[in-house]
């Protein structure tokens, strides 16, 4: 999920209460995503800004809801709350975001949802007008602290950072807490990366190339310099460009698709990294995906970026067995793991908030059955890249260990290993592995 800027298309009011509903929901354990799937699309937009920086600036409004709210207020004043606590922490700058007054009245008419309604109007109206002081104080007080705030994350994942990125942990949680940038892969079957960026350029969207990412040569992404919806960029309903962080544009390029070869995408949806590889060669791909409603998503964007054809299978199925197997061996597999999505939390900020600590380990074991049945799966000489979106060493360089262990016809060639999210990149995991065999 990217952040993008469109007309406000809801009153700021229906907004907030839709918003601090949809936390609520997260709260309950559903995933944010399909929250604001069921929305209709004119709503869409504003609740999910509204929701992401009420889960990115969480930590804060909670030290402000502390402190100004002497006993917990009930859940759905609180998440009303966060929501408009995270609309001041923005400011008003140069005439974007809400005026505080605005923020206060819009917050109030959202309480009409709850009861007692006058006991969440007068809680709100009180903790608000408070907040919005510390903000703009009179002349000569001392204005709110602007230090960074670090992304929420439950205690045992603050303490696996801790363990494992010692000099960077708290870094890294603030670098979190910030909104992603919108970074594109241009279609390089339709114009090249130059080409692009010039007609991006005259539709007034400023861009720049990044060129490396762990040493390795990118030659599709573009950084742009404010998000945009997708409507506005040039010809991206007839597939010449998509959204994807710069992190997984290394997977396409790492296993470096060459013309007629048979590939297997193993975990495919929605399909991202199935679409690279085609862009960079006419290969015969196997898409896999165990999830039938997402399974659904990769043929639509396909179907976008005009690489459909009948060297495309996509197929239900689940790669830790072979009931969808028709027996050919592949010449290279790409398994990006089902794992925590640790990595892309600035794009994903309910993830902290949903994960349990006791899922690292049942995905490791997950991503093991995957990778043992891939392995058998590929042919003699044959590579597989194993990838996951997580910062937590037990789905990446320890499942890589554990491999190289288990299977002594693999050879670990050169890949990034473990890369942490940054500005313009997420966290990713990539190991390479080669059958030796004849
Ligand atoms: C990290 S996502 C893949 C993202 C995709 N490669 C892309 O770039 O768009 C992992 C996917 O694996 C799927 N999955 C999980 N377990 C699976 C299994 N045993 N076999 C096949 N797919 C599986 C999930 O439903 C999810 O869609």
């Amino acid at each position: 999920m990217s952040d993008q800027k469109l007309p406000r298309s809801l009153p700021l009011s229906e907004a907030i209460t839709i918003s601090a509903q949809a936390i609520g929901e997260v709260m309950d354990g559903r995933s944010l995503t399909e929250v604001l799937d069921q929305l209709d699309p004119h709503e869409r937009p504003i609740v999910q800004s509204l929701t992401f920086d009420a889960l990115r600036k969480w930590i804060r409004s909670h030290e402000l809801i502390e402190k100004f709210v002497p006993k917990p207020p009930p859940p759905p004043v609180e998440h009303l709350l966060s929501v408009a606590i995270a609309l001041f922490l923005q400011g008003n700058h140069d005439g974007k975001g809400y005026a505080a007054h605005t923020i206060v009245d819009q917050a109030v008419q959202a309480c009409g949802e709850y009861e007692p309604t006058m006991y969440a109007k007068g809680m709100v109206n009180a903790v608000l007008r408070k907040v919005g002081l510390m903000m703009e104080p009179p002349a000569g007080e001392k204005r709110y602290p602007p230090d960074p705030i670090p992304m929420f994350v439950p205690p045992w994942w603050r303490a696996s950072l801790k363990k494992n990125y010692p000099k960077v942990w708290q870094a890294l949680l603030i670098q979190q807490a910030h909104r992603a940038p919108l970074i594109l892969r241009v279609n390089v079957k339709q114009s090249d990366r130059d080409q692009y960026q010039q007609s991006l350029a005259q539709a007034g969207i400023s861009s720049q190339p990044i060129e490396e990412l762990a040493g390795i040569k990118l030659s599709s992404a573009l950084l742009l310099s404010e998000p945009v919806h997708v409507s506005e960029l040039p010809g991206f309903y007839s597939g010449a460009a998509s959204v994807q962080d710069a992190g997984a544009q290394l997977a396409a390029v790492l296993l470096d698709p060459k013309p007629g070869e048979l590939i297997l995408d193993a975990c495919a949806a929605p399909g991202g990294k199935t679409a690279h590889l085609l862009e960079l060669a006419d290969c015969e791909i196997v898409a896999l995906e165990l999830d039938g409603a997402r399974l659904g998503k990769i043929g639509g964007n396909l179907d976008r970026l005009r690489l459909h054809s009948d060297k495309v299978k996509i197929t239900r199925g689940d790669a830790s067995k072979t009931a969808w197997w028709d027996g050919r061996l592949f010449d290279k597999i790409l398994l990006d793991a089902p794992c925590s999505a640790s990595g892309i939390v600035t794009r994903h900020p309910d993830i902290p908030f949903l994960r349990r600590e006791a899922d690292v380990k049942s995905l490791q074991l997950r991503q093991r059955g995957i990778l043992t049945q891939a392995w058998k799966m590929l042919k003699p000489n044959g590579l597989l890249l194993y990838v996951t979106c997580s910062v937590f060493p037990e789905e990446g360089e320890a499942q890589a260990i554990w491999f190289a262990a288990e299977h002594s016809d693999a050879l670990r060639l050169s890949a990034p290993g473990q890369i942490l999210p940054s500005g313009t990149n997420d966290g990713f995991f990539y190991a390479l592995f080669k059958k030796n065999g004849s």
